[in-house]
């Protein structure tokens, strides 16, 4: 029998035996793995965990203050905040090509953890929320090595000079697991049993050029759209679900005005490994509410459309 206290009891042990007294840093993302390791540490070393969270303004709605509010504000983990929105837009400003989008987001990512890490003259531990499919996934790629961050974060590797052991607690579990552990740990199941949300966030789901004001509208019309399932019931029937927005204007009508504005495309999917998806048949009504709600709430946006196409052959982001 798997029992979630038992292994957390080890993995304490575990932790406190390889670091002894000495200070562990961990990028914090709110995701569910790094989460995970975030409270497991915090139990078994206190305030020798240094957290870094990097807000690169490509978050969800209210994100930044929910991860804080639950590590630093709840639990008393400390963590250092670093707004690095100007430095993600500047970089992407022009850009419009997906690949190349993320590997800048993945390089200012790298750059701004190694800034503040670096700071942290002490310590000797990079922690990072590893988990037994990304062992797997890393056995078969060049980056393989030690000294990789998660490739979830779609970057290559902290710079040689860094000299930091690794501490990876969660490396022989399966995402499941993991969760079980987050949730006996006393994290939020809110945070625990999100959909995924990818390394570069919304820069992937604003199609081409990244933009601040395109941001924020995506920000709202997907909060409606998640705060919508969830009222519904629907949220923990789909596997993942998010707004895309497209920098294209079309025409619309509201009250005696004509608007012409932005378009954002709803897209919900149910798949069990992400490798293939169907398109979740929301009920129409459903989305009827999730549509008019975007667009009488959400100013700059006039027009909502649902993704109807499987993978293959779409993929499940548009970029
Ligand atoms: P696709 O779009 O390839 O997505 O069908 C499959 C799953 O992977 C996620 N995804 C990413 N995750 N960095 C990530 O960490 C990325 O660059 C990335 N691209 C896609 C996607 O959200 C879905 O769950």
């Amino acid at each position: 029998l798997w029992r979630s206290d038992a292994i957390i009891e080890t993995m304490i042990e575990q932790v406190q035996e390889k670091v002894g007294d000495e200070e562990v840093i961990l990028g914090l993302s709110g995701g569910v793995d790094s989460s995970v390791v975030a409270a497991l540490l915090h139990r078994a070393i206190g305030d020798q965990l240094t957290c870094i969270f990097v807000d690169n303004g490509l978050l969800r709605e209210g994100e930044g203050d929910q991860v804080m509010r639950t590590f630093a504000e709840h639990l008393g983990v400390r963590v250092i905040r670093v707004d690095a929105e100007d430095q993600f837009l500047g970089r992407l400003a022009g850009e419009a090509d997906p690949e190349i989008k993320r590997k800048i987001i993945g390089n200012t990512f790298i750059d701004i953890f190694d800034e503040e890490a670096g700071k942290r003259e002490n310590a000797q531990w990079l922690a990072q929320g590893t988990i037994y499919p990304d062992v797997i996934e890393s056995a078969g790629s060049k980056t393989g090595k030690a000294h990789v961050i998660k490739s979830h974060h779609n970057v290559g590797g902290l710079p040689e000079h860094m000299k930091l052991g690794l501490v990876e607690p969660l490396r022989e579990l399966f995402k499941d697991e993991v969760r079980q552990i987050g949730l006996e740990l006393g994290l939020p199941s809110e945070m625990i049993m999100r959909h995924p949300f990818p390394g570069p966030g919304l820069g992937v789901r604003i199609l081409g050029e990244v933009k601040h004001e395109y941001a924020e509208l995506l920000r709202r019309a997907d909060a409606i759209f998640i705060h919508e399932l969830r009222e519904a019931g629907l949220y923990d029937q789909v596997s993942q679900a998010f707004a895309v927005f497209l920098p294209v204007r079309s025409v619309g009508v509201m009250g005696d005005g004509r608007r012409y504005d932005y378009v954002v495309a709803l897209r919900a999917v149910e798949t069990i490994d992400f490798m293939t998806a169907r398109w979740a048949r929301l009920p129409y009504e459903f989305l009827e509410k999730v549509s008019l709600r975007i667009v009488n709430e959400v100013r700059g946006i006039s027009r909502v459309v649902y993704d109807v196409t499987g993978k293959p052959p779409g993929t499940i982001e548009w970029e």
